[in-house]
């Protein structure tokens, strides 16, 4: 049985891969300090060590006390308008935090990862659906942050470790229980959601002069259940082929924020009233993957559609209510 070390184990995504893993028979570790991540997410009979990777003598404590197969690496900042605002938390936390990871993974001979990246390392694209040859011009400091690690990953390719970079187009949706919350709240799903539950009066609508067909922006939603089993077969390809690859994560399908709503209406059966307002500092028009590298090499493709992942965030809402 390998043993997968998971950074970031008690997050949203981290949470509902970390169940995966457990029902593919992997042995997880989990490590979060709990910035993002809740106590709650954590099966009870995963080993648990609460650290922030900043400190690289916990990281060596958790690797000498532990026979460490790969690494599925989570754990980081993810709000883009944050990091416009306060630039050195992303880069310590995304960047420098994942450096002293990469440290003691060599220190241990530890050669593989799987890291958590993302669209925004795409920035506003030229071409959409977006290729993983795509320019890579990020558009705030999170993206580049990550950006930033996936290039450091690729340099410790000298030490012959390999890298599976991730690329996640809008994570949504719950499954095993499990389900998306984040402290303060800033992603689009969820806050409609807590319209429908009255918890607030309307969803305000960034943007409706886009050049897009109702003039809102186009995002490529992709099931978290789905994401999580691109991680398992990333896993699968390290062990098996011991290659790095860089892959989007997405539908290939785009929805308008408008489009998203309405679905959330129909789903709910709540009004869930919108107020039209102006953009969002650094939101792209439009963002879609293209989903053809990763259907070649792991034969993945998107199993859940809007309906499944507005429905399993919505019971998953009412639950936690
Ligand atoms: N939006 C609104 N009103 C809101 C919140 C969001 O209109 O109250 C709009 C945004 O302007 C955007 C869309 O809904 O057009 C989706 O916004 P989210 O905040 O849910 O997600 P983002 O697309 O901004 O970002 C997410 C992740 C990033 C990732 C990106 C990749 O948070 O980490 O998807 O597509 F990089």
């Amino acid at each position: 049985m390998k043993t997968i070390l998971v950074t970031g184990g008690a997050g949203y995504i981290g949470s509902h891969t970390v169940h995966l893993l457990l029902e593919n028979n992997y042995n997880v570790l989990i490590i979060d300090n709990f910035d993002n991540g809740v106590q709650k997410n954590i099966p009870e009979n995963v080993k648990f060590y609460q650290i922030d990777l900043r400190n690289i003598s916990d990281i060596r404590k958790v690797f000498s006390e532990n026979q460490i197969d790969a690494v599925v690496h989570f754990s980081g900042y993810i709000e883009a308008g944050e990091s416009m605002a306060d630039p050195y938390k992303f880069y310590n936390n995304n960047t420098f935090a994942g450096l002293n990871l990469l440290k003691v993974m060599i220190e241990h001979n530890v050669k593989k990862i799987v890291f958590s990246s993302t669209a925004a390392v795409y920035g506003e694209p030229e071409e959409n659906p977006i290729t993983e040859n795509s320019k890579k011009i990020p558009t705030n400091f999170y993206g580049s942050s990550k950006l930033m690690f996936e290039n450091i990953l690729d340099s410790f390719e000298v030490y012959g470790m390999k890298n599976i970079c991730l690329r996640y187009f809008n994570a949504c949706g719950a499954a095993f229980g499990l389900g998306e919350e984040h402290k303060p709240e800033t992603h689009l799903i969820p806050l409609v959601l807590d319209v429908a539950l009255g918890k607030r009066e309307h969803i305000k609508i960034f943007g409706t002069d886009y050049q897009t067909l109702d003039g809102t922006c186009i995002r490529d939603y992709i099931h978290v259940l789905d994401l999580a089993k691109a991680h398992v077969l990333a896993l699968k390809h390290l062990e098996e082929k011991n290659t790095s690859l860089k892959l989007n994560v997405g539908t290939g399908k785009g929805f308008s924020v408008k489009e998203i709503i309405d679905k959330c209406r129909e789903v709910t059966g709540h009004p869930i009233p919108a107020i039209e307002s102006s953009r969002r500092d650094g939101d792209p028009t439009t963002l879609v993957a293209s989903a053809e590298k990763i259907k070649d090499i792991f034969n993945w493709e998107s199993q859940e559609d809007l309906n499944s992942i507005i429905s399993s965030a919505w019971e998953w809402h009412k639950k936690t209510f």
